[in-house]
Order: C-alpha cells, then structure tokens, then sequence
C-alpha cells in the first residue's frame, strides 16, 4: 500500500524518506511509524541502499508524538496496544540513519532524531522534550537517549522544564553533530550520506554496530567486542579489496559483495 504520511525519494545509493503531515507539524501517529518502519526495513535489506536521510519540513522535523491520537487512550489501551513499542523496530535498522532536522523537533520528534545515527540540525532547529506540559513524561526513549547523549544535568534541565533548545546549544551539548545553513541542510546531509554509501555496506553497519555498544557495554567489554568484529573483517572481501585498492594507489570498488 502506498505510503500516506511521508514521502521516499533514492538518489543514488541514500534513501531519503520525509515525513510528510504538514497539517498536524508531521506528528507521529501510529500510520506514519507502520509506514515508515514497514518501508525501512525493507530498504535496509536492499544492497543498493547505503544511507537513510530522514527529514521533516522547514517548520517541523517532527512535533511531537500525536497528542490527538493518544490524548482519550487509558492507561490499558496504552498497555496492550504497547503504545511506541513499534519504535523499536525502527532503532534495529542496521543501515545508518542521518536525521536532518529544520525547526522543531520536540518531544517523539526528538526522540526520532536521538533514535537515527547522526544529527545534523539546520540553524532553524529547536528541540526539546515538552511533555511535562502535558502531564506526561518522554516515552519513546527521551530520558534514556538524552541523558546519554547530552548529560544528566542538561537533561534534567530540558525534560523538567520543557524548555526548547536551538541548534547552537544543540551542538555545543552534543546533541547535533553539525549546524548548517537551512538552505543547505539537504545538500549537506546528502553529501555526507552518499560518503557513508559508498563505503561497504557491511563494513559500515559493522562499525555503526560497534558505536552502539559503546552506550551498552562496559569500556573493557567494549574494545573485547570492536576487536573480535575487527578481526572478522578480514574474512570479508572488503578489506582485501579496500586495503590493495590503497597499495595501487587507487579508488576501492565496495560494489561487489
Ligand atoms: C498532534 C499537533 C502536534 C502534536 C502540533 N500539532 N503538534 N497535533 N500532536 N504533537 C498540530 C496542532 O494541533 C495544529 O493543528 C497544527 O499542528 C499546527 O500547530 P500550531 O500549534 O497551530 O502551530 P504553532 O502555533 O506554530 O506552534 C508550533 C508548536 C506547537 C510550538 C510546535 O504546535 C506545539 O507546542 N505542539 C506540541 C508539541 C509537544 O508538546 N510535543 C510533545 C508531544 S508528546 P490544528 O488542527 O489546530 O490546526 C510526545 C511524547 C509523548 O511527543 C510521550 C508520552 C506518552
């Protein structure tokens, strides 16, 4: 079924997927995360697909989780149905995900930023998590991420207050990787995801899997386990191929698997 709440676009090996509810500032419902998530995992699998780009619109990344849709639910509707839950399908796509973020990103919206591999923000770009005005709390991973990512104490100070972030502060806390022009925060984050693409797909999801286990495991467990995968990639092609390709002085060719 054709998808109703964002839009997909490929140009060469990066898959560009936008969220597309201008309505409703591309909250997200339950339709926008099936399609998504649906759509993703099988580009994921796709050898021709390297890199996702993830956008919203110059004003919204993403609002927010839909307030309307969630707002009559009771606390067993939000049990059974396990309310966000299909979320987590979206943080197992194992092709990275660069988040290219125009003005607001707040609440689900920041934490779909936090859930992709890279953030790059437009200078427009405002983040926060505001769901203490409404009574609620972050649930699709706020309070873990953003700790994680920027700090208990800048944490506490977003999620306590509700209080938005610009671009600048994003950056220096270390929530964006880069800040941009809003004119060029496409081009920019195309770039760099047709760079990632061009890589060896397998390589890259290797070394996107050793960063995540840098937030779960232990330092000692962590370079265990980068050692272990750095020793595999001898059993691949790639590394043959990428390491002659520098001897010859040459461009490798990752295309053949
Ligand atoms: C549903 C939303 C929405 C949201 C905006 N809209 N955010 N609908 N869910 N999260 C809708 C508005 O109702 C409105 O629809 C239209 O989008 C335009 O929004 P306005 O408010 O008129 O625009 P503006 O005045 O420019 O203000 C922009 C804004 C504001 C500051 C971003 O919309 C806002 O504060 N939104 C909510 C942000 C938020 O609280 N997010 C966290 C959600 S909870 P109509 O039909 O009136 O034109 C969450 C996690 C929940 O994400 C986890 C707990 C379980």
């Amino acid at each position: 079924m054709k998808p109703m709440n964002i839009k997909i676009e490929q140009r060469k090996r990066v898959a560009i997927i936008t969220l597309d509810r201008p309505k409703a500032l591309n909250a997200l419902n339950t339709a926008l995360m099936q399609e998504m998530v649906s759509v993703m995992q099988k580009l994921d699998k796709d050898p021709e697909v390297g890199c996702f780009v993830i956008t919203g619109s110059e004003k919204a990344f993403a609002a927010g989780a839909d307030i309307k849709e969630m707002k009559d639910k009771s606390y067993l509707d939000m049990f059974h149905e396990d309310y966000f839950a299909g979320w987590e399908a979206f943080t197992s796509i194992r092709t990275p995900k660069i988040a290219a973020v125009s003005g607001y990103a707040l609440g689900g919206g920041c934490e779909l930023a936090m859930m992709c591999d890279i953030i790059y923000a437009s200078t427009t770009a405002k983040f926060g998590q505001p769901e203490i005005k409404l009574g609620v709390i972050p649930g699709i991973g706020g309070t873990q991420r953003l700790t994680k990512m920027v700090g208990k104490t800048k944490a506490m100070d977003l999620i306590l207050t509700g209080r938005l972030m610009n671009a600048e502060e994003a950056e220096r806390s270390g929530l964006v990787s880069r800040v941009i022009p809003s004119n060029k925060l496409i081009e920019e984050s195309l770039q760099a995801a047709e760079l990632i693409a061009s890589y060896s797909k397998t390589t890259v999801m290797i070394a996107k899997e050793a960063v995540d286990r840098a937030t779960e495991l232990s330092l000692r467990e962590g370079v265990l386990y980068e050692r272990r995968v750095f020793h595999a990639l001898f059993a691949t092609e790639h590394q043959k191929e990428g390491m002659q390709a520098f001897v010859e002085k040459r461009t490798p060719d990752f295309s053949k698997s």
